[in-house]
Order: C-alpha cells, then structure tokens, then sequence
C-alpha cells in the first residue's frame, strides 16, 4: 500500500566507521535507546538498528549500523557500505592515535560509497576534557578540509548524539 511505499522511500542507511573503541556502538545505543554501556564490548561483525526520526513533521527510517574498528571483527567491507547514504565518522578526542586515522576512514568510505553522501565527522568523549588530546579546532578544520560536518559528542553525558544523527539524516533527506 502507499505507507507501505513512503516507508520504503524514507529508509536511509548510515553507516558508524572509526577506530576500535572511540564510542562507536555506544553512539548508537545511545541515539537508539538512550543507553551507554560502561563495560561494552568491542563489536564483532556487524550490527544494527532501525530509529524512527520525525524531519518537519514526515517519519524518517534510519537504519545505522554498526561494524567492528579492529580489522579482525570485521565483516566483508563492501556489504557494510553498500546503499549507505550517509557516515559518521568516529574518533576519540582523548587519543591522537583515532583521529589520525580518520584519513584511512574517510579513503576506505570513498572507495565504497558517493561523496555526495552526508558525511560527519565525529569527536566523541568530548566529557574526557581533561584528557584531551585533539583540539576542537582540529576536528573543525579537519572537517572543513575534507568537506564534512563537524561535532563533538558525548555518549556518556548524552552530548550532541541527537543532533548529530539528525543533521545526516536531514542531509540525505
Ligand atoms: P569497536 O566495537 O571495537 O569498534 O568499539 P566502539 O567504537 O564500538 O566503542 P564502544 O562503543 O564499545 O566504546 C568503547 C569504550 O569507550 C567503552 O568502555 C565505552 O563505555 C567508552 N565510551 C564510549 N563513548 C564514550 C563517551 O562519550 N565518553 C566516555 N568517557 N567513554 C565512552
Ligand atoms: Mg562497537
């Protein structure tokens, strides 16, 4: 039927990419369900979840998902990018090491998928302040280099998480 028909059209696949262990799975369950996990565990394979998000008063279906960042859990790389629309990508502002890899992320994500999609970069455990060790403007001029949204989040503390989904979702929309 028609609702049928609109479900489908507003169905928009985004995928988490980022180093293991910078808040990925935490991200979503916290969008998804307003949970975080204190002792999660690194992701194997590949995960996800379909939220319903309201865009000027229409229903949105995102369905995010989510993959391991070590290489070993990974699953086929092509089916976890395949008809995704939009990325967030993920690193951690308390380690150099996540945010120096977001080159990788973002040449792996080219290889699989249109640059048209949207595409935001993400600084997540912006709670760990005093452990930082990536500036916000790093993140920002980063972003505005390769031509991404831009946000700090925190998981934990419920920062930014929301929005940071919705303004992807509002992208592809
Ligand atoms: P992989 O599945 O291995 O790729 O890791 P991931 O990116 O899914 O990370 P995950 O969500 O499992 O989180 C890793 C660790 O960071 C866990 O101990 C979380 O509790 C913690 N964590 C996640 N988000 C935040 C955050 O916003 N702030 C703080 N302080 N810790 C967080
Ligand atoms: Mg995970």
């Amino acid at each position: 039927g028609h609702e049928e028909e609109v479900g489908e059209e507003y169905l928009f696949k985004i995928v988490l990419i980022g180093d293991s262990a910078v808040g990925k799975s935490n991200l979503l369950s916290r969008f998804a369900r307003n949970e975080f996990d204190t002792n999660s565990k690194a992701t194997i394979g590949v995960e996800f979840q379909t939220q319903v998000v309201e865009i000027d008063g229409k229903e949105v279906k995102a369905q995010i998902w989510d993959t391991a960042g070590q290489e070993r859990f990974r699953a086929v790389t092509s089916a976890y990018y395949r008809g995704a629309v939009g990325a967030l990508i993920v690193y951690d502002i308390s380690r150099r090491t996540t945010f120096d890899s977001v080159k990788r992320w973002l040449d792996e994500l080219s290889i699989h998928c249109d640059t048209t999609m949207g595409r935001m970069l993400v600084g997540n455990k912006c709670d760990l302040e005093n452990i930082r060790e990536v500036s916000v403007e790093e993140g920002k001029s980063l972003a505005e280099a390769e031509g991404l949204f831009f946000m700090e989040t925190s998981a934990l503390d419920a920062i930014n998480v929301q929005t940071a989904f919705e303004i992807v979702i509002r992208e592809i929309y």
